[in-house]
């Protein structure tokens, strides 16, 4: 490599705001494309802002295609070899739409290359077009990763790369079994993706980033991945645009009707000209005083009578409107329905349904991010609530707004979920407990988030947008919502047998030697108890629990941070042919010690704990050390037991230990070490990881910062006697410890 390449570039003026996408371009891009030997003559040719047509978006009255260019094209023996995009320095280049965008260009069929690559001035990144990370270095180091370049995408080694990717794809065997559970991830980008955030509420969505980590980390392209609780359809529009199929199932009608309206491939050049013509219809005729109201609602249709859900503060559904948001929305409506294509039809639907959740009695704006920030009551508090204070939002101007969201959603997926892919989705409305349409042994992966018992009655909430949107929903379908109470009054035993049966019929469509991510956030442990139990009697495998934060704290929580947890965990199984079961430990009755050392496990390691942290705790331990049962039979609710324990520190949410006191030593030293090594060997087995004594020291210790520490020696001749060593320095538990936790005791 040509040793001055960078040598005179100051990588700090990629810090300066006139450093732009441009600059990256020509001052860096190009001399590496130069250098690795591809020029603007020869047969290894640079082209520059090859013109593509968007293959289904057109812009303008005479249909123009609209036309995008990836910033350089390069050939190698005069065919197309390989796209790059230059990007600003800020901008991402590893996630979201700035690799869509580069993918896109690789798989046009105007371009048709297998690799496609990204540089922001900082870091240069290449994917195969299966999405594998080829390469990723930072551009100020690129002398040592020259060779590595140099032998990807070099015109002489290109051909060898190219079969060496089409190898990969025909050959590697993606190994299911072997693939490792996620660790919590961190950073969650909830509002990152315009195919979600602004698109429409719901009552609890995941975090599109965390369930596309999840979707890479256990399929392969073009698998199979189901979510037969689909809710707003993360999973579904998730597993499109990374190439795999999804199948989407909820026994809510409005659930079905936001994904099928949001993927039906639209042409956008006329929903605009549908929308431009409602506009003007609209603000032509919309009724502007009460007499103008009264006459609207005689002519056209709109919700009454509807019965609300008990708790609501007023009866029936049309008092959640204002009679001017009344007749505004049906007349809105009244143009909608007189388009005559059905996409246009459906999108238009799908814009005024996220309309009505701001134009109602119950939309509660934030008191400090204005009056067009806030949600509706049924999202926020899970019931029907008049907003104290009255917001009169523009009917039109938030339709106007909602109808930009959604060409920004219709637009990022379109080069990915298309006319072509789209058939890569069923979505239908059903009921999780008989997945009839599913045959057995045909799904590769199921990600789902159920219902948390009697949390949001989902059916009884979504009754402000199923009557506006005319969908139906049945008897039937309320006897079989997976819920707690709500307006048929469904019990705890209703819940957990439709519960029971989902896993079931989840474990029916799985295929063998594949991965279910079960998603949960209640807090009492029975339920959690309920799913592992009947999850492993139905065959599956337990394989981990982790924490994982959904990207925002709800208004609920952040109402009462008392009682209602703002965290899940994402519980792993497997379905294989053998599976172990985990540890049921025969404790006696009394738990109480093991709880208040668990509780007080987790405070000494984060010096006071959240009610989350210590809920995940006790969760995780009572699954693995298989007290789960008798913690759900005894403790439904925690939080009276830490109230009378525990101190709670209002300002930072956490428990303490009451003051002037101890931690309570009632479980010997010994016993505590053994408890804490069990629990940790097994998790490291069944996760796949090596058990090295450091590692081991290292998460014991801070677990028993607890009166006495004890030294490395103590653990030690713990650790010999349940525990063998393996190769150099790796332990495993030993068959016959396995047993009984109070062996020692
Ligand atoms: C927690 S939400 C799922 C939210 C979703 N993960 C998201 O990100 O939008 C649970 C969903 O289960 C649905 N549901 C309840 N009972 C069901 C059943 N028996 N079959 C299918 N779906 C059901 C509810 O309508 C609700 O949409």
């Amino acid at each position: 490599m040509n040793d001055s390449l960078f040598s005179d570039f100051d990588f700090s003026s990629l810090d300066s705001p006139n450093f732009k996408e441009d600059s990256v371009r020509e001052d860096l891009i190009m001399p590496v494309l130069k250098e690795l030997g591809y020029s603007s003559q020869s047969e290894n040719k640079i082209v520059r802002s090859k013109k593509v047509r968007h293959p289904f978006v057109t812009v303008g009255s005479n249909e123009l295609p609209l036309t995008n260019f990836p910033d350089y094209l390069l050939e190698v023996d005069g065919k197309y070899a390989w796209v790059i995009d230059a990007k600003a320095p800020n901008e991402d280049i590893k996630t979201g739409k700035n690799v869509e965008q580069a993918y896109f260009y690789a798989i046009h069929p105007e371009i048709r290359v297998p690799i496609y690559a990204l540089c922001n001035g900082r870091e240069f990144i290449a994917f195969d077009i299966h999405g594998e990370t080829l390469i990723c270095f930072s551009l100020s180091e690129i002398e040592k990763y020259w060779h590595k370049l140099q032998d990807l995408l070099s015109p002489p080694a290109f051909d060898r790369t190219q079969k060496k990717i089409e190898a990969n794809k025909n050959e590697a065997e993606f190994d299911y079994l072997s693939r490792k559970p996620l660790e919590e991830l961190k950073k969650v980008r909830k509002r990152g993706a315009r195919r979600h955030f602004g698109v429409h509420g719901y009552f609890t969505k995941q975090s599109w980033d965390v369930v596309q980590s999840y979707i890479r980390n256990f399929t392969k392209p073009n698998d199979t991945v189901l979510d037969p609780f689909g809710g707003s359809g993360i999973t579904t529009v998730e597993a499109l645009m990374t190439n795999r199929k999804g199948i989407h199932i909820d026994i809510n009608p409005l659930s079905v009707f936001l994904v099928k309206s949001l993927l039906i491939p639209t042409n956008l050049q006329k929903l605009q000209e549908s929308f431009e013509e409602i506009k003007k219809e609209y603000l032509e005729n919309v009724p502007k005083t009460p007499d103008d109201y009264e006459k609207t609602l005689d002519k056209y249709p709109y919700p009454k009578g509807n019965v609300l859900p008990k708790g609501s503060d007023v009866a029936t559904i049309e008092h959640l409107f204002s009679r001017r948001q009344l007749s505004q929305l049906a007349y809105l409506k009244h143009l909608i329905r007189k388009v005559e294509s059905a996409d246009i039809k459906n999108t238009l639907l799908l814009i005024f349904s996220t309309t009505i959740t701001k134009i109602n009695r119950t939309y509660h704006h934030s008191t400090y991010a204005g009056e067009n920030a806030g949600d509706c009551s049924a999202f926020r508090y899970y019931r029907f609530r008049i907003a104290p204070e009255e917001v009169n939002l523009d009917t039109f101007s938030t339709f106007e707004g909602k109808f930009k969201n959604i060409i920004a959603a219709k637009k990022e997926i379109a080069p990915v979920i298309n006319q072509q892919t789209v058939r890569n989705a069923q979505i239908y409305k059903g009921t999780a407990t008989k997945l009839e349409k599913i045959e057995n042994e045909s799904v590769d992966y199921i990600y789902t988030d159920p219902p948390y018992g009697k949390k949001i009655p989902y059916l009884d909430l979504s009754i402000m947008w199923n009557a506006w949107l005319d969908l139906e929903v049945s008897e039937n379908d309320y006897q079989l919502e997976a819920i707690e109470g709500g307006g048929h009054n469904k019990t705890r035993k209703d819940y957990s047998n439709l519960l029971a049966e989902s896993i079931r019929e989840m474990y029916r469509v799985l295929k063998f030697d594949r991965w279910m991510s079960f998603v949960f956030a209640h807090k009492d442990p029975e339920y959690w108890h309920l799913i592992v139990d009947t999850a492993e009697k139905s065959g599956f495998e337990y394989v981990s629990a982790v924490k994982q934060s959904n990207g925002q704290t709800s208004f609920k929580k952040r109402q009462n941070p008392f009682t209602v947890l703002s965290g899940q965990l994402i519980i792993n199984f497997k379905k294989v042919r053998n599976p172990k079961s985990i540890m049921k430990a025969d404790l006696g009755a009394d738990i109480t010690d093991l709880i208040i050392q668990a509780i007080e496990g987790v405070i000494a390691k984060n010096t006071g704990a959240t009610l989350e942290e210590i809920n995940d705790e006790l969760i995780i331990k009572g699954l693995e050390l298989g007290f789960l049962d008798i913690l759900s039979r005894q403790y439904q609710d925690i939080t009276p037991f830490l109230l009378a324990n525990f101190d709670y520190d209002k300002e930072t949410e956490k428990y303490l230990l009451k003051k002037n006191t101890k931690f309570r030593s009632q479980i010997p030293i010994e016993l505590r070490i053994r408890f804490y090594l069990e629990s940790m060997l097994r998790r490291f087995a069944r996760e796949g990881k090596a058990t090295h004594f450091s590692d081991i020291i290292l998460e014991i210790m801070p677990l028993l910062k607890n009166g006495v520490t004890p030294d490395d020696q103590t653990i030690l001749s713990v650790l010999e006697q349940i525990a063998d060593k393996v190769g150099e320095d790796s332990w495993r538990l030993k068959e016959s410890g396995q047993g009984n936790l109070f062996d020692l005791a």
